[in-house]
């Protein structure tokens, strides 16, 4: 292996105003330092190394697994960053991939061309560029007269003629490893920042006489730098169009792209529609010939084949089949239901498994239940699961019909079959088929209006 990837995060990212890391920051559903992880992954690089500083224990959970930590204790600058994984490549004889966790666009292929092209040449230091329309706030690349690149000059250290410069740094580079750590601990801070810039490398290599190249990018969104919220939510919106635009490409129709909000996670099925003001989020899998929203929002839910959502919000769920969903449900975690079941309007469903054909159509609360197949629950059926200390189980076999306003208090059990009174409140156990009804006699005062209306009169 020749090749080790050095990703800088620890910056605080004080143009993010944020109590939060700034690489902790979402695009689509996940953090800008995934996404770079993300693309050394699928370019193959498996020795990945993430400096952290600014929020280290927050980070290093997000990283957790996938690469190696090293701790920039004080964030002095982007150079005294990669010097700290120095200690990590000691006898690393190959070339170094330098990304920065703020560039959360970045594609794989971009990467592996950079690679090439950086053996290729024979480079000490290949820099990636890209020509911006505005390149405020990013360092400028410096030209000489046969066209090679002389230095690296950031905007605030630039003279008025170099801020004309369009063409820019995006902070990604690739370096040969000999020489290098010991290169970095050299540099000064004699900048307008008063920090070790990682980007003086290239100067004093080109005054060296080592050969230094800088390779242009098409694409400048793809290396677009996240350093405020307004390049935050630029950046959602690019990834969230291209999202969009791969799941309709692959046969989804999405009828109002400008009103649909699909993580990046997300799978979805061929024939699917999904319908404005929608939300799918985290690691969503939906089926085929789905008919999604409007107004649906879904959030970690595995969803199957035919099935319809509408104006709901489900949390990490798993839908069957055929299943009809809404308007107006909430399901919250940890709900399995099997095929062709219907939740209807105004109804919450919680931690319950809801076997084939079972509705709960009307105004319902089903928590912590088991419910079988072909069970029918009346409007207002309520599983009383809480009883201020504990919650319990409710099991209701198959066949069941409870009556509209049916009090199930939990735990309880209504075996097949078994249908219960409307208004009931249930609290011993149903046999199976028999009839259970809870309820006072019904009281008639005949004359009772007219009696009322001649006393007060
Ligand atoms: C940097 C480059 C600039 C380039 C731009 C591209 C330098 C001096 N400047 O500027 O030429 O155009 O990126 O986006 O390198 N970081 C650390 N430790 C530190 C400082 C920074 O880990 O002490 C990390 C940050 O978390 C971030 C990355 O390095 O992920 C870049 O730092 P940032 O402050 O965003 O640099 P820019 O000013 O954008
Ligand atoms: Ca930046």
């Amino acid at each position: 292996m020749d090749l080790a990837t050095v990703v800088l995060a620890a910056g605080k990212g004080t143009r993010m105003k944020s109590k939060l890391p700034k690489v902790l920051h979402n695009v689509c559903g996940q953090t800008m330092l995934s996404y770079v992880l993300d693309a050394a992954h699928e370019a193959g690089i498996s020795k990945i190394i993430v400096v952290v500083g600014y929020g280290g224990d927050q980070v290093v959970r997000e990283v957790a697994g996938r690469a190696q930590i090293v701790h920039q204790p004080e964030q002095l600058g982007t150079a005294h960053a990669l010097l700290q994984a120095g200690p990590f490549l000691n006898n690393f004889s190959g070339h170094v991939l330098v990304l920065c966790g703020d560039t959360p666009l970045i594609k794989a292929g971009t990467l592996t061309g950079l690679i090439r092209s950086h053996k290729s040449t024979n480079a000490v230091a290949t820099v990636l560029t890209t020509i911006l329309e505005n390149p405020t706030g990013y360092g400028r690349v410096v030209r000489n007269r046969q066209g090679g690149i002389a230095k690296i000059v950031e905007q605030r250290d630039a003279a008025p003629e170099e801020l004309q410069i369009c063409e820019v740094n995006t902070g990604i580079y690739c370096f040969k490893s000999a020489g290098l750590f010991a290169d970095l601990g050299n540099l000064s801070t004699d900048n307008a920042q008063g920090e070790y810039y990682l980007t003086d490398i290239i100067e004093k290599n080109v005054e060296r006489g080592r050969r230094v190249e800088a390779v242009a990018l098409a694409n400048p969104l793809e290396v677009k730098g996240i350093n405020d919220r307004v390049q935050l939510a630029e950046a959602e919106c690019y990834m969230r169009r291209n999202i969009l635009s791969e799941l309709m490409f692959s046969g989804v129709t999405i009828t109002d792209p400008q009103s649909t909000f699909i993580d990046k996670k997300v799978r979805v099925g061929q024939d699917t529609i999904i319908h404005p003001c929608t939300f799918i989020e985290g690691v969503t899998v939906i089926g085929e010939d789905c008919v999604i929203g409007p107004g649906a929002h879904l959030t970690d839910t595995v969803v199957g084949n035919g099935v319809s959502i509408q104006h709901s919000f489900i949390e990490e769920s798993r839908i069957g089949d055929g299943c009809s969903i809404g308007p107006y449900s909430h399901l919250r975690p940890g709900n399995s239901l099997g095929r062709r079941v219907k939740i209807g309007n105004f109804s919450e469903v919680k931690k319950s498994v809801v076997g084939d054909n079972s509705k709960v159509s009307h105004l319902s609360y089903v928590g912590d239940a088991y419910l079988g197949k072909n069970v029918n629950i009346g409007a207002g059926t309520i599983t009383c699961n809480y009883d201020g200390h504990n919650k319990w189980p409710t099991r209701i076999d198959d066949g069941v019909l409870t009556g509209s306003n049916t009090n199930l208090v939990a735990p309880v059990k209504i075996g097949a079959g078994a249908i219960t009174g409307a208004g009931s409140t249930i609290t011993k156990d149903v046999p199976a088929g028999s009839l259970a009804v809870e309820r006072s006699k019904q009281k008639v005062i005949l004359g009772w209006n007219e009696r009322d209306r001649s006393e007060k009169g």
